[in-house]
């Protein structure tokens, strides 16, 4: 984690939460837009291969949750894939992302939930992914539990999240773009005034993976280990539930 003065609500809590559900709200509309031009398209590559992480081919029927779900890429990602005839449910506190999501036709069945108290009975999806989103979450403890509670045993969760490189001149390179740039092309196209302030100030503030991956091992999780992407931009992590219930 890198320290910063921000004054944006980047610390978990009630006023994070609220800013959070806003914000998305807010910038709904251009969210995929700025997604993608942002990224320059990397963030497809990132989803896709997150979906492949999940290992749903053992499990191909299976019911599968995509937290913090947004427009619904990632989830339709999985619910497209040749071979898949499960059921995939994406959950996301912003109705208006939710919405943004179902126009595009997607197959998925969209819940407007908080992934923090998920309305799901105890150990019921063969596994869940979040991309993007366990940086946003007011409480990320809270939200790693619940991912727990609501797996059947021997289930996996993939966490995809943005990190930071370690190698210069790279590091430099994404600093200057990450903290100058991008956000004035976020603020330019959204007319949002913080959201992609929030963007960069929420991942510096984030764990880095290593720390991460402890939090996810004190959740409960095994078989934890990471894998980062493009240079070191993202991580993708992955997770299993244990075999039996663990008091968790
Ligand atoms: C950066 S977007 C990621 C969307 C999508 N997963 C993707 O890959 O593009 C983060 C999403 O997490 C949602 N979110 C943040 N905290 C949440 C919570 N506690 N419960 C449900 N959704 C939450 C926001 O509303 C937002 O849609």
């Amino acid at each position: 984690m890198l320290a910063t003065d921000s004054k944006l609500p980047i610390t978990e809590g009630a006023d994070k939460r609220a800013y959070v559900r806003q914000m998305f709200a807010d910038i709904a509309p251009r969210y995929d837009f700025l997604n993608h031009l942002l990224s320059l398209n990397i963030d497809r590559l990132w989803r896709r291969r997150a979906v492949r992480a999940l290992g749903w081919e053992r499990k191909p029927d299976g019911s599968y949750l995509d937290l913090c779900a947004g427009t619904l890429d990632l989830a339709a990602a999985l619910a497209r894939c040749d071979g898949f005839h499960g059921r995939v449910l994406g959950a996301d506190f912003a109705l208006p992302m939710l919405q943004r999501g179902q126009a595009k036709d997607t197959p998925v069945i969209p819940i407007n939930a908080d992934a923090l108290t998920l309305p799901f009975r105890a150990e019921s999806f063969d596994g869940a992914t979040v991309g993007f989103g366990v940086r946003n979450l007011a409480d990320l403890d809270m939200g790693l539990h619940e991912i727990m509670r609501i797996l059947k045993p021997g289930a996996r969760i993939i966490v995809l999240e943005f990190t930071t490189p370690a190698w210069q001149p790279l590091r430099g390179l994404y600093f200057f773009y990450f903290r100058r740039v991008l956000p004035l092309i976020g603020r330019l196209f959204s007319k949002h005034m913080t959201a992609y302030d929030y963007l960069p100030e929420s991942v510096l503030a984030f764990p880095e993976p290593e720390a991460f991956a402890e939090r996810m091992r004190r959740a409960g999780f095994r078989d934890v280990h990471f894998t980062r992407q493009t240079g070191g931009i993202c991580a993708i992590h992955r997770g299993s539930r244990g075999p039996v219930h663990e008091g968790v």
